[in-house]
């Protein structure tokens, strides 16, 4: 059984790591890789591949950046003549990148059976695009592996027949499990002269906190805040880092004093600024799970998750009201010892990727 699996951007990299390794393991199965290119840097993407032990991709589409139509036609365009070649039996994808909606439409257009791994997920905002490549995704993929309850709730809610629907655990928390140990190896917090708890890590890439002067601005007044507590360590991505300059505020966030600011990060540099954070102030999808797996408190800077599991057992507070005088309320509490210890969601025990190689492997060889 041949199957192709799609990365685009950073959070795809450390999900396909452990169903490449399963996938490989596996005797009846044949596993490529296409990555389209969304992220390109050798800091969003290369760094992952080298540390999560990913192979270099079989096929890599150099579609870059641009707007996301421009994004998702040349990846289809690409992708078709891959699935041309190729005759996968299987076409995976992961999460809810612009990669995720464009190869499942080729795909199942193709007739390939295709399945969406962390399906199920609602933020309820279709602002958001990754909201809309999630609904475009569930909607046509044959066999869908969810991480947590409510995506069993959400897809019944859009009729999705029950034999598609596949509780599996999450194959983020399976990438921390393994990796987690050597990642307690790596010197990070020395480097930056940190010590373990006494700092706040964030990072924010949302376009609705930063591509407008309002939210880089709040943001702005978050860190001051944050930094009158403790040191703030903040892993900038380009997006932020692009609308910083574009908007004239760069200079202010780099002279604000208690402040460490760094580029994006590998996958264990950031996985060891996590494990020992203090708190973690957020926009992300993806560290809202994973500081609920380390039970290290996280404030994302939201009005919607569409991982409520996070909130409801785990160490997340979503910030509905993005206001920095709301946030410093909260922050202050968290640091003061009121932040909840969470317990680790059902399944999140490092062994996703194996149930699903034998899930696809039983329902469609
Ligand atoms: C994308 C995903 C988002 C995910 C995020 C993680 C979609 C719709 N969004 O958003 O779900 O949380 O990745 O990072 O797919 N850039 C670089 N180098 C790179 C890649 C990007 O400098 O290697 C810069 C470019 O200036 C680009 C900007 O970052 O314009 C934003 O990148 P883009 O891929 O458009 O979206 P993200 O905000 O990263």
């Amino acid at each position: 059984m041949k199957i192709i699996s799609i990365v685009g951007a950073r959070p795809n990299f450390m999900k396909i790591a452990p169903l490449h390794r399963a996938f490989t393991a596996h005797p009846d199965i044949e596993s490529l890789i296409v990555h389209t290119g969304q992220h390109y840097d050798e800091k969003m993407s290369d760094i992952f591949f080298n540390q999560l032990e990913l192979p270099k991709p079989d096929y890599y589409l150099g579609i870059g950046g641009g707007s996301h139509t421009h994004q998702k036609a040349n990846v289809m365009l690409a992708f078709e003549k891959i699935v041309n070649d190729e005759k996968p039996d299987v076409v995976l994808v992961v999460g809810d990148v612009n990669a995720t909606a464009a190869c499942s439409i080729v795909a199942v257009k193709m007739g390939i059976p295709t399945v969406h791994v962390e399906s199920g997920l609602r933020s309820g905002d279709r602002k958001m695009p990754e909201e809309v490549n999630r609904i475009i995704t569930d909607a046509i993929c044959q066999h869908l592996f969810i991480t947590e309850h409510s995506g069993l709730v959400n897809l019944a809610k859009e009729g999705v027949p029950d034999e598609k629907v596949h509780f599996v655990g999450n194959v983020m928390i399976d990438s921390l499990v393994y990796f987690r140990q050597k990642a307690s190896k790596d010197n990070i917090l020395e480097s930056i002269e940190v010590s373990p708890k006494e700092y706040i890590l964030m990072t924010m890439h949302r376009p609705h906190n930063v591509d407008y002067e309002k939210g880089l601005r709040d943001i702005i007044q978050i860190i001051r805040d944050a930094a009158s507590r403790k040191k703030v360590v903040f892993a900038i991505h380009p997006r932020t880092t692009n609308n910083m300059k574009k908007f004239g505020l760069y200079e202010e966030l780099e002279n604000i004093e208690n402040l460490t600011l760094l580029g994006p990060q590998g996958y264990l540099q950031f996985l060891k600024l996590m494990d020992n954070a203090a708190l973690i102030i957020t926009d992300s999808g993806g560290i809202q799970e994973e500081t609920t797996f380390l039970q290290v408190p996280c404030m994302t800077f939201r009005d919607t998750t569409e991982r409520p599991v996070t909130v409801e057992l785990g160490t997340n507070f979503l910030m509905q009201d993005l206001n920095p005088i709301t946030v410093k309320i909260q922050m202050d509490k968290i640091l003061n010892g009121e932040a909840k210890q969470g317990v680790i969601p059902p399944l999140w025990d490092g062994k996703a990727a194996e149930r699903i190689a034998e899930i696809i492997v039983k329902e469609l060889k």
